[in-house]
C-alpha cells in the first residue's frame, strides 16, 4: 500500500506470496471502510442480505441472518463496503458472482429447549436415521459395483468419522467380502504412491473442509484415483474435488463433537456395502425399522448415564473394549469422552488388551466392553473377565446379561451387524453427561474445532 496500491490491490499482489493453506480478512487505517477477504485451500463465504454483509469460514455462523451465500473459490478475492460487495479474480478482474440459497434446515439451529446442542443432536438421532436412508438406490449400486471393481479401495477420514469408516471396513468385508483399508487423513500421503487409476478412495467428513482429508484426496486425483465422498454439509471444498458425493442429509450438526452425523455415517455405510449384494431396499428397511429402537435405547439408559458420569466423574483413566465390527464403537466412545469431559480414555480391540493395557487396570479402573449377543460375544466376555481379575469396575454394553458387570447398559437384541448403530448411542449419551458432571461445555470443547481446516 506505500506504493499507492488500494488494500484489494495489496491483498491479491500479497497473497500469491503466502505459503499453506488459509482464508483471511484484511482491514487497514490507510484504505478505511473496506473489508479485504481470499482464500487457498480454506473456505471463506460471505453472505448477503440487502445491504447487509457478512464472511466467515461457515454460512452458519451467519445463518441467522440471511441464508444467501456465495462462496469464494481459490484465490478469489471478496471486497465489502457499506452498501456493497464486489468479486474480483487473482489479477483482480470483476467477477460476476450467484448466490446460493442455503437449505431451510441449515438456516435454523437453534437448541429447542435442550440445555446443549450435543443432547439435542444425540436426541433427534432416531429422526435423522430417517432422513439420512432417503438416498438414490441406483447411484449407491452403481458406486458399490465401482468399489467392487476397483484394483483396491482406501477410506480415509479423521477422528468420528474414521471410526464410522472402520465399521464400515468391517461391513464391506462381511457383507461384500470386499476387503479395504482405512487410512487416517493425516498419514493419508505416506501411502500415495500406491494410489493409481485403478484405486477408489473413499472420502469420510461431516464438515467436508477437514484439511487432511482434503489435502488426501487432492493427492489421490492427482494420481488419478476415483474419489467418492461422504458428506453432510453442502457445498464443501471436498465436495467440489469429489468425482461423486454421497450426502448424510442429517441437518447441521452444530456441538463440535459428532453424534447424529457418525451414526448417519453409519447407515451410509450399511447402505453402501449392501449395494454390493444388491440389497440396498433390504438394508433401507432394516434402518429404518432401527429409528424406533434408538429411541428405546436412549429412554432406558438416560438415567443410568447420569448416575454412572456422577458415580466416575473422579476417574482419570477409561478403557473401552470391543471385538470385529464393535471395536470401533469402543474407539468412538473413549474419543467422545475424551474430547468433552477431558479423561484420559482408550479404545482397542479387546483381544489386544493384554498386550500392555492389562497392566494398568487398577481396582476400580472404569472399563467399558462392548459385548452384545453377536459372533464377538463368547471371545469379548473373556478378555472383560481378565480385566475384571484385576479389579476393574465393568460397565458393559450389552443385549444379554452377566454378573461380571457392575453397570449394565441395555441395548436390544438387532440383527448382529446392526449392534453398532445402537451400541453407540448410549456411549454419546455417557460422554455428554461426564462432561456436565465435570462442569465442561460439551458444545465447544477446549482445543478443538467443528471443522479443522489446519494440517
Ligand atoms: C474434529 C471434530 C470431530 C470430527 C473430526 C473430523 O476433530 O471435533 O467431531 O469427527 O474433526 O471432522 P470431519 O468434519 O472431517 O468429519
Amino acid at each position: 500500500m506505500k506504493d499507492g496500491l488500494s488494500l484489494e490491490q495489496a491483498v491479491i499482489k500479497i497473497a500469491p506470496r503466502l505459503d499453506g493453506s488459509y482464508a483471511f480478512l484484511a482491514t487497514s487505517v490507510d484504505d478505511p471502510g473496506k473489508i479485504i477477504g481470499t482464500r487457498r485451500n480454506n473456505p471463506l463465504v460471505i453472505g448477503i442480505d440487502d445491504a447487509d454483509y457478512y464472511a466467515s469460514s461457515d454460512a452458519l455462523a451467519f445463518a441467522t441472518y440471511t441464508n444467501q451465500v456465495i462462496s469464494l473459490e481459490d484465490n478469489e478475492v471478496a471486497a465489502l463496503e457499506a452498501g456493497s460487495v464486489e468479486f474480483l479474480d487473482a489479477e483482480g478482474n470483476k467477477l460476476a458472482k450467484q448466490a446460493r440459497t442455503l437449505d431451510q434446515s441449515w438456516a435454523k439451529s437453534d437448541k429447542e429447549g435442550y440445555q446443549y446442542f450435543m443432547l439435542k443432536e444425540i436426541m433427534e438421532q432416531a429422526q435423522v436415521l430417517g432422513r439420512t436412508l432417503h438416498q438414490d438406490a441406483k447411484a449407491f449400486t452403481d458406486i458399490a459395483l465401482d468399489i467392487l471393481r476397483a484394483r483396491q479401495v482406501i477410506i480415509t477420514a479423521c477422528g468420528s468419522s474414521r471410526y464410522a469408516a472402520l465399521v464400515g471396513r468391517y461391513l464391506f468385508s462381511r457383507v461384500g467380502k470386499r476387503f479395504c483399508d482405512v487410512v487416517m487423513a493425516s498419514e493419508f500421503g505416506y501411502f500415495a504412491d500406491s494410489v493409481d487409476k485403478n484405486t477408489v478412495v473413499i472420502a469420510v467428513s461431516q464438515s467436508g473442509e477437514t484439511a487432511d482429508v482434503v489435502e488426501g484426496v487432492k493427492a489421490a486425483r492427482d494420481a488419478g484415483a476415483q474419489v467418492i465422498s461422504i458428506i453432510n454439509r453442502p457445498n464443501s471444498i471436498l465436495a467440489d474435488l469429489s468425482h461423486q458425493v454421497i450426502y448424510l442429509n442429517c441437518g447441521p450438526e452444530i456441538a463440535v463433537a459428532a453424534t447424529k452425523s457418525f451414526l448417519s455415517q453409519l447407515a451410509i455405510f450399511y447402505l453402501l456395502s449392501f449395494s454390493m449384494v444388491n440389497g440396498f431396499d433390504e438394508a433401507a428397511a432394516k434402518l429404518t425399522e432401527l429409528s424406533t429402537t434408538i429411541t428405546g435405547v436412549l429412554d432406558w439408559n438416560k438415567s443410568e448415564m447420569i448416575r454412572l458420569s456422577q458415580e466416575l466423574k473422579g476417574k482419570h483413566d477409561f478403557y473401552y473394549i470391543a471385538r470385529g465390527i464393535n471395536f470401533a464403537i469402543a474407539s468412538e466412545g473413549a474419543l467422545k469422552l475424551k474430547e468433552i469431559s477431558y479423561i484420559h480414555a482408550e479404545g482397542m480391540p479387546a483381544g489386544e488388551l493384554k498386550h500392555g493395557t492389562l497392566a494398568l487396570i487398577e481396582p476400580g479402573t472404569p472399563v467399558v466392553v462392548i459385548c452384545p449377543a453377536d459372533y464377538t460375544f463368547a471371545e469379548t466376555i473373556n478378555n472383560a473377565m481378565e480385566a475384571k481379575a484385576r479389579g476393574a469396575y465393568m460397565i458393559a454394553v450389552s443385549d444379554r446379561a452377566s454378573d461380571i458387570y457392575d453397570s449394565w447398559i441395555r441395548i436390544p437384541e438387532v440383527d448382529e451387524l446392526l449392534y453398532p448403530l445402537v451400541a453407540v448411542v448410549p456411549l454419546h449419551l455417557l460422554a455428554y453427561y461426564a462432561a456436565i458432571s465435570r462442569g465442561c461445555d460439551p458444545d465447544k470443547p477446549r482445543n478443538l474445532a467443528k471443522s479443522v481446516t489446519v494440517k
